[in-house]
């Protein structure tokens, strides 16, 4: 299938299974036109500050689907928030940004576009800002009313799970087993990790050996010297060698044991059932970056379509962090 066709299959089965107040791609042609540009104009700036922060707008659309649907319920603060989940607890990152975007839309066009619609607009830009495919944002999300810590800390993937247990995740929320998951850890194509998310790697691995063996050792030995000392909070590129640009080296790099997270490179080298069906994809992905985009691109409006509030269900929040 070629990736056009792939994709106006992924559409056509998308509306066949939702089948009323499904989201569209033209939802705020009328009522607030210019809101696209709205939030291009704000990761835009923020990019030119940091270009990490693309990285960090598309997780948090990951973040907020994986949740609840994508339904904005990770934007909300309080004591059951998200955000202080462990997967998102000082890790998590781009809420200014998101606000400063949404403030803007409220002054353009109030009461109109939605929290959840603002972060899969903002993956958007920050993913074709950081030189990757433009996706396609299908839209008319509106916000849930509650916040699911609990939901964050059980439905979100960590670096430490087997490749069996993130499929398992995936699978949960909707997602297919293969060519989401490998697909969508593509993700990883820009952004960056804390030691304290990899370190284990590193020293004291196993009984057998000190450092993981399925991490380069070139690789091993500069990441012992950042991370060193024991500070958790230093950061090294998700994608060693291209770590600001979506392209397919996060791939190539599993190849040559490159892989920063056990889960990254699980997806070709674990002994785990699962990585059976993930390490062709990697093997794919890594000598056809046409099919990894496509795919992504196919993977990321699925994501996007994970059981979204429609019609008079939740609200439209005014302020991000909390219901109106
Ligand atoms: C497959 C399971 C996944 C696991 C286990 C995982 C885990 C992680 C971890 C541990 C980090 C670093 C967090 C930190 O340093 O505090 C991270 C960062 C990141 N993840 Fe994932 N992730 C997964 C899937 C995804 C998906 C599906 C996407 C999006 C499509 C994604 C996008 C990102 C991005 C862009 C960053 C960098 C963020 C930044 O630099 O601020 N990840 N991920
Ligand atoms: C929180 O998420 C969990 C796991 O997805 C789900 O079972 C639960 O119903 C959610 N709770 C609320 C209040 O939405
Ligand atoms: C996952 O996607 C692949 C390729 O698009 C397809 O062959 C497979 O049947 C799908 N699996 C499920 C469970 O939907
Ligand atoms: C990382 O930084 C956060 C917030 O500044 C701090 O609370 C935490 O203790 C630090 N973690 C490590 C492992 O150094
Ligand atoms: C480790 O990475 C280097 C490039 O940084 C590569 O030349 C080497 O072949 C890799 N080693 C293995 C075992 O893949
Ligand atoms: C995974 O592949 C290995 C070797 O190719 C094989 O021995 C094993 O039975 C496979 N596991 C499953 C669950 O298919």
């Amino acid at each position: 299938m070629s990736c056009l066709a792939a994709l106006l299959a992924a559409l056509c089965l998308g509306a066949a299974v939702v089948a009323r107040g499904q989201l569209t791609d033209d939802f705020y042609d009328y009522s607030c036109p210019h809101a696209e540009d709205i939030v291009k104009a704000r990761v835009t700036s923020a990019m030119k500050a940091e270009a990490r922060m693309g990285a960090s707008l598309l997780r948090l659309h990951f973040h907020d689907c994986f949740v609840n649907g994508c339904d904005g319920s990770l934007l909300l603060d309080g004591s059951n928030s998200e955000k202080l989940a462990g997967p998102n607890l000082n890790s998590a990152r781009g809420f200014e940004v998101v606000d400063a975007i949404k403030a803007d839309l409220e002054t353009a066009c109030p009461g109109v576009v939605s929290c959840a619609d603002v972060l899969a607009l903002a993956a958007k830009y920050g993913v074709l800002l950081s030189g990757g495919p433009d996706l396609d944002v299908l839209l008319g999300r509106r916000d849930g009313l509650v916040a699911n810590q609990s939901g964050a800390n059980s439905n979100l993937p960590s670096p430490f799970d087997s490749i069996s247990t993130i499929i398992k995740k995936f699978k949960d929320v909707g997602l297919n087993e293969t060519t989401d998951v490998v697909a969508l850890s593509g993700g990883h194509t820009i952004g960056r990790s804390r030691c304290a998310l990899f370190s284990r790697r590193l020293s004291n691995f196993s009984p057998t050996s000190s450092v993981d063996p399925t991490l380069n050792a070139s690789l091993a030995t500069s990441l012992q010297a950042l991370c060193q000392g024991g500070d958790g909070n230093q950061t090294a590129a998700l994608d060693a060698g291209s770590a600001d640009a979506f392209d397919n080296h996060y791939f190539q790099n599993l190849l040559t044991n490159r892989g920063l997270l056990s889960s990254d490179q699980g997806l070709l080298s674990s002994a785990d059932a699962g990585a059976n069906a993930t390490r062709p994809l990697v093997q794919l992905y890594s000598a056809n970056s046409e099919r990894f985009l496509c795919d992504f691109r196919r993977s990321m409006l699925r994501m996007g379509n994970i059981r979204p509030l429609t019609g008079s269900a939740g609200q439209i929040r005014k302020n991000c962090r909390a219901v109106n």
